[in-house]
């Protein structure tokens, strides 16, 4: 397949719509010219392979480890980790087609060889994922859907939980963060709600701080800049 047919195909939207989306918007603002040329000269390049389902495959370095990020924006979270940490590999899923552009800038700009890109609904890739693939998944101030008629459009619902359940080894980490009030709520509750992942947590009021590794996100400075106040959640999966 062409880089070009590639990009008409992931700019489409062609995929099957199966699924309530959970995602506000494809496309925001207007493309600019060098964010169209950017994914249709490199989005081939990063992105996750057609031929095989098995993440470990999507690498040429044999990973040692393999994170996932949900909706990583523009991508700083995730090309952070993934620069700072050569020898793991690291996936990232978001449809919003500027955060996508946004990401393929930094990894080119910083080399980065060990990130691929689902440019697309998680949803699509994440049932189709083999057991215990993951050492871990990212969700980095999700989508807060407050009203309770979009609770299922929530990224920790049963269905979504379930799948994380399976992806994520035993021992693995799930790291979430949100500065809304509701969505705070909805993470904490659905996640001490679900035996399989443990609130990794030693001091009262630690989840006020961001620990100190966990690199910074655009939304992330958007909140605290109007004075929100975000909550930083660790949880590690464990045998029920
Ligand atoms: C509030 S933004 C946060 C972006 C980024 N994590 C940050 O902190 O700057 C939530 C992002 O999740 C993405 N998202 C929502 N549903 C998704 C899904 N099903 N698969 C992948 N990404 C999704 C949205 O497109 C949006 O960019």
């Amino acid at each position: 397949m062409s880089k070009k047919r590639d990009y008409e195909i992931l700019t489409q939207n062609n995929f099957r719509e199966d699924f309530s989306p959970f995602y506000g918007r494809r496309k925001g603002r207007r493309l600019s010219n060098a964010a169209k040329c950017l994914l249709e000269e490199k989005l081939s390049v990063y992105a996750i392979p057609d031929k095989t389902h098995n993440p470990i495959e999507f690498f040429s370095h044999n990973p040692e480890k393999i994170f996932l990020e949900i909706g990583f924006g523009g991508g700083e979270h995730l090309a952070t980790e993934a620069k700072n940490h050569p020898k793991n590999g690291y996936i990232g899923a978001e449809p919003f087609l500027n955060g996508v552009s946004s990401l393929l800038r930094i990894c080119e700009d910083n080399r980065i060889k060990n990130l691929r890109i689902w440019p697309e609904d998680i949803r699509h890739r994440m049932s189709i994922w083999p057991n215990d693939c993951l050492d871990g998944v990212f969700i980095m101030f999700p989508d807060p859907w407050p009203k309770t008629r979009h609770v299922e459009r929530r990224i920790i619902n049963e269905d979504n939980l379930a799948q994380l359940t399976r992806l994520i080894k035993i021992g693995g980490q799930l790291r979430m963060a949100s500065d809304h009030p509701c969505a705070k709520n909805w993470i904490l509750a659905g996640i001490l709600e679900n035996s399989n992942f443990d609130w990794l947590i030693e001091h009262p009021g630690e989840w006020n701080t961001k620990p100190e590794s966990w690199p910074e996100t655009r939304y992330m400075r958007k909140a605290v800049a109007e004075g929100r106040k975000p909550a930083w959640f660790n949880f590690k999966r464990v045998v029920v």
